[in-house]
């Protein structure tokens, strides 16, 4: 059983097609297997959380009781790109498990769709987002480390509240990031293998091998990313993350969910109208929030 389908080229070569079809089952099995075992280890194995530090009353008054999260422009940018990628996986892989219909045509579209979205978020993250919030940073690498030695027993400080993001949701970023562009790159080229308003056909721009090895990337990374919008929708439907779903369609979370889960020192946000200060409270030697 062989994780490629190959052909013979017009000159005698052997030459990878793409991948084999069955293992659009293998990520949909690894992608159940996650929920089966990630659901199984937080309701019978997972220790409460503690977290490093605490707020003091004066700064809890100055977080507005919504704190904005992600601006219009970004929920936008993130449905848009979520619709092109739901289109983009079903185009491609229900002809592939026997719903058979005229995929190409969506799916080039779509893939369109997602490349021009794509190069937004990276000129508006560059140039208008916090651009180092999603990398991680040292204090995330410390906090893994003290949060794998607490979870086995051992003794380690707990770790602080997060940043904007925990170290989880950079990581998954960082691996979408490998396969959207694994796809994107493959797939643009690949554009010019049928019929688009884009550029005129010219399935002759690379060899019978190198078009192999494009579609067998194109074909992994997207089965790939079966098995990571799988889990991304799993995290996005969990009842302790829900406030962060919110947050993506209503733009801000509850200011009791931040300063439980966030580090104001870590994600500072723009302090509210003070209740504190409104009440004429000395607000002296209170530090920026961030
Ligand atoms: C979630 C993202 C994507 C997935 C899961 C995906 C998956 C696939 C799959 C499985 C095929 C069939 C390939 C084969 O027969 O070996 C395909 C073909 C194709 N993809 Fe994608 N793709 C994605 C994104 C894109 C993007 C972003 C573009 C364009 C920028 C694109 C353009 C194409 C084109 C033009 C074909 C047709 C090639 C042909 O029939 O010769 N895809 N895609």
């Amino acid at each position: 059983m062989g994780f490629l389908e190959w052909a013979t080229s017009p000159w005698g070569q052997r030459v990878p097609i793409h991948i084999a079809w069955f293992l659009i089952w293998v990520a949909v099995i690894a992608g159940l297997l996650f929920f089966i075992v990630h659901a199984t280890y937080l309701r019978y194995f997972a220790k409460a959380r503690e977290f490093a530090g605490s707020n003091s009353p004066l700064l809890v008054a100055r977080i507005p009781e919504h704190v904005p999260r992600h601006s219009l422009t970004a929920r936008l940018f993130h449905w848009v790109m979520a619709a092109a990628m739901f289109t983009l996986l079903f185009t491609a892989f229900l002809p592939k498990v026997g719903f058979q219909f005229n995929w190409v045509t969506y799916h080039w579209i779509a893939g369109a769709v997602l490349t021009a979205s794509i190069l937004f978020h990276i000129i508006h993250a560059s140039f208008f987002m916090d651009f180092w919030s999603i990398w991680p940073d040292r204090i995330d690498l410390r906090d893994a480390r003290r949060r794998m030695l607490r979870s086995v027993g051992k003794a380690a400080p707990p770790p602080d509240r997060f940043a904007k993001y925990p170290l989880e949701n950079k990581l998954y970023h960082g691996a979408i990031i490998a396969a959207g562009l694994s796809v994107i790159i493959t797939g643009v080229f690949m554009m010019s293998r049928v019929r688009t308003i884009f550029f005129p056909r010219n399935p002759y721009l690379f060899s019978d091998m190198t078009w192999g090895m494009m579609y067998v990337l194109h074909g992994l990374a997207g089965v790939g990313l079966i098995a990571l919008i799988m889990v991304h929708v799993y995290f996005g439907l969990r009842p302790e993350k829900r406030a962060i779903t919110k947050s993506m369609i209503f733009g801000w979370m509850s200011r009791d969910f931040y300063l439980e889960e966030h580090d104001p020192a870590r994600w500072p946000v723009e302090p509210s109208e003070s209740p504190a200060r409104s009440r004429g409270a000395d607000t002296e030697g209170l530090t920026d929030a961030g």
